[in-house]
């Protein structure tokens, strides 16, 4: 028998860029309302572009096979806003009204929004019109505020400590230094835990600024030592650090790998390869991991509605899921605190953070 719940209807979306659990998500939250609650789950296609154009299909039972372990988002997904949507003639346009009808003409009782940051901004503009909403955090870039992790990001991990892993062997044979572009934004989660994982050498990542020197010598150390390559991650937010006694307004550029390779060719004297990870680490079925957490959000968040709890985030914390205030997210972004443990491990094991 169902249990007791304040909403009969959802829709559910997702919003931002794609990450592998997105699909075990929208499973997690359509089973647990359908079959604890008697829901009726509709599903909102390509992000907000679809609650704007009333885009919609069923979630039922049926629908919902096959999907723990699938990759991407059967539902699409954009990075549009109801405020921002793109025209035909280029300029964008507010079509939060339009957000809204759809809304009304389906009868939602609330609207699950999946996605990172940008997404969370978007809901609570929903939520003070009126909306319902809820939210999961999903990114690779583990960059969502509130929550102490983001499901994608354990998928995207692995997947950039795997190609690590094989650019090691392959810079070894040949002695060789390469240079590894990560995903991140401007947070160094995803290069950080990467690098810890596979062991490279030099990290940089957005929140340490680096001084090329620093990097060459970790490089010339390791010569010194007999290790005749090395593997130097860059985090996409990565920069260098202002040169001492040089004012700026303007922080550096974020660093260009290739660039950077040269300035290591030179310098040293060693024969250097820039491999760029890209979207490989987006794609994909999602790791056992971020299955379980996907489905414990999703989980979660069909409770949190059917008790009539909205306009938050549903976040992890210390193992447990918990309601935050879309406010308290909305605008924030999570990035590592230079004290934090994975920075002191960092150190302590002599990986190079580039200061
Ligand atoms: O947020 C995930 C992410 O992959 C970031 O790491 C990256 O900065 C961005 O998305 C890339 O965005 P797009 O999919 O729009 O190219």
């Amino acid at each position: 028998m169902a249990r007791q719940s304040k909403a009969s209807c959802i829709g559910i979306l997702t919003s931002g860029g794609d990450c592998p659990g997105l699909n075990a998500a929208i499973r997690g939250v359509a089973k647990a309302a359908i079959a604890n609650y008697g829901m009726q789950v509709l599903g909102i296609l390509d992000g907000f572009n679809g609650l704007v154009e009333n885009r919609v299909i069923h979630l039922t039972d049926r629908e919902l096979v096959g999907l723990l372990t699938l990759g991407g988002t059967i539902l699409g997904t954009s990075r549009n806003k109801p405020h921002k949507m793109p025209q035909p003639d280029g300029t964008t346009r507010d079509m939060t009204g339009a957000a809204m009808e759809t809304y009304r003409r389906l009868n939602l009782d609330c609207l699950v929004c999946i996605g990172g940051g940008g997404t969370a901004k978007n809901a609570l503009m929903l939520k003070n019109q009126g909306l319902n909403v809820i939210t999961l955090p999903k990114t690779i870039d583990n960059d969502v505020w509130g929550t102490d992790v983001t499901f994608g990001y354990d998928s995207a991990m692995s997947i950039a400590t795997e190609a690590i892993d094989r650019l090691h062997t392959t810079a070894s044979s040949h002695q060789r230094t390469i240079l590894v572009d990560v995903m991140g934004h401007n947070a160094g989660w995803l290069a950080l835990g990467a690098s810890l994982a596979a062991g490279a050498d030099v990290c940089l990542i957005p929140e340490i600024p680096f001084r090329f020197e620093r990097v060459a010598e970790a490089i010339e150390e390791r010569r010194q030592k007999g290790r005749r390559f090395s593997l130097v991650t860059v985090a996409e937010g990565a920069r260098p650090a202002v040169p001492a006694g040089k004012k700026t307004d303007t922080p550096p550029e974020p660093v260009n790998s290739v660039q950077l390779a040269a300035q290591i060719e030179k310098a040293l004297r060693t024969e250097t390869r820039v491999t760029t990870l890209g979207y490989i680490q987006r794609g994909g079925t999602p790791s056992p991991t971020d299955r379980v957490l996907a489905t414990q959000l999703g989980v979660a968040a069909a409770d949190l509605i059917a008790e009539g709890t909205y306009g938050v985030m549903v976040a992890v914390r210390n193992g447990k899921m918990v309601p935050v205030p879309l406010e308290e997210v909305a605008g924030k972004k999570k990035t590592i605190e230079l004290d934090h443990p994975l920075i002191q491990t960092a150190r302590r094991i002599g990986l190079c953070l580039g200061d």
